[in-house]
């Protein structure tokens, strides 16, 4: 366990003796049963303390108690939601009501194992309602709350990591109070919410820990706390080449064991975009085999931390009986064009059933199911894709 930068004692009176006296009125503070706190708990998660109010206070009269928000009908619940947003909240209360109901005897738990367990709950509501309702002396951290002892501690970790909410809950598991648990939870929320202000706006003067503060003495309350930012996706260019032989086979070849759609089908592509007449110069070499290249509509795919800007081309074969040839000898010579060692001339019954293609070849997978017009039209070939 890390030694505390600070001696715990003045920690905790600082922050209650300010607390006590600075505390805003909500309404839920006044009564503090399980079910308001866990109803304000839930309506503050993603909505400010002044706007939650009215909704709260409107709700408690509407839905008084646990079995009434068990029993409640759809549509008085979202009348009663609506302007908060997040919709999914309200329908998790009504689930975790009916499961309290069934679960555990009409009573909200007074443990935040078994808050946990309730739909819409997660670590910080669980802690939450465990500390200001039940008095157990577990943390509750939020962003407001990582914000100061970040700040107090000067801790330049950055605070979208799992392991560094981790490290901080440890830290006010060790200064927890066990007396005040409820008020110490909601003094270091306060704190974060009306002082140590996110955005270049920290109130350090009026700051009650600014003695013990470390980045205040350091003057990097504006730097802290670090939060990266997530990574742009990568954009990759692709060329989508459908090579369509004098069968109205169309070339595919199987992904890598590894990485992004591993062992998948695809078709074979360039990794980089080219116009129709670059197109037309890179297989210049092998011309001779093919009778036509045709542009295709471009298309892009969007994975989770790539994304495909994709243009295609058809290229249909010239030569009769040769597509074996074309897929072995002449076409690995362009060096450009990637092939993997498992390449195959796939009929369009078999890109179905046998060979699926995945989604983000989609417009080029559609391409061949509507080109038999076209194919008849440039009158390539005597069948129909
Ligand atoms: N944010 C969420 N719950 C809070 C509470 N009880 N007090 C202050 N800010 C909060």
């Amino acid at each position: 366990m890390k030694t505390l930068p600070f001696d715990v004692l003045p920690f905790q009176k600082n922050i209650l003796d300010w607390y006590h006296a600075n505390k805003r009125y909500m309404p839920w503070r006044e009564d503090p049963t399980p079910y308001h706190v866990w109803i304000s708990e839930i309506m503050l998660q993603q909505t400010r303390v002044e706007a939650v109010r009215e909704y709260y206070a409107r709700f408690i009269q509407t839905l008084p108690d646990i079995y009434s928000l068990s029993q409640v009908e759809g549509d008085v619940l979202h009348k009663l939601w609506e302007g908060l947003g997040y919709y999914n909240r309200a329908k998790n209360l009504k689930k975790a009501a009916q499961q309290i109901i069934t679960d555990f005897g009409g009573e909200l738990p007074n443990t935040y194992n078994e808050l946990i367990t309730l739909p819409g709950i997660g670590p910080y509501t669980a802690g939450a309602i465990a500390s200001i309702a039940f008095r157990q002396p577990v943390p509750a951290v939020d962003g407001n709350v990582m914000r100061v002892i970040a700040r107090i501690t000067g801790d330049d970790s950055d605070i979208t990591e799992n392991k560094t909410k981790q490290a901080m809950t440890n830290l006010v598991q060790q200064i927890i109070p066990v007396t005040e648990v409820h008020h110490f939870n909601q003094a270091l929320m306060e704190l974060g919410a009306i002082i140590c202000l996110p955005n270049g706006e920290p109130k350090c003067s009026q700051c009650p820990m600014s003695t013990m503060c470390i980045a205040y003495h350091a003057g990097t309350q504006n730097e802290l706390p670090v939060k990266k930012k997530k990574n742009a996706r990568k954009i990759e260019e692709k060329t989508i080449l459908l090579f369509v032989d004098d069968r109205e086979h169309v070339l595919i070849q199987k992904r890598e064991q590894k990485g992004l759609l591993h062992g998948l089908w695809e078709f074979p592509s360039l990794s980089y975009s080219v116009s129709l007449e670059e197109c037309q110069s890179l297989f210049a070499p092998i011309s001779a085999s093919i009778k036509k290249i045709v542009p295709l509509p471009s298309s892009k795919h969007i994975f989770t931390h790539i994304e495909w800007k994709m243009n295609g081309y058809f290229v249909f074969l010239n030569d009769k009986k040769t597509s074996d040839i074309f897929r072995t000898s002449l076409l690995p010579t362009i060096s450009e064009l990637y092939l993997s060692s498992d390449t195959v001339w796939a009929t369009k019954e078999e890109l179905q059933k046998v060979y699926p293609i995945p989604t983000a070849f989609k417009t080029y997978r559609n391409a061949l199911e509507e080109t038999g017009r076209q194919v008849k039209q440039l009158n390539l070939f005597d069948g129909s894709w």
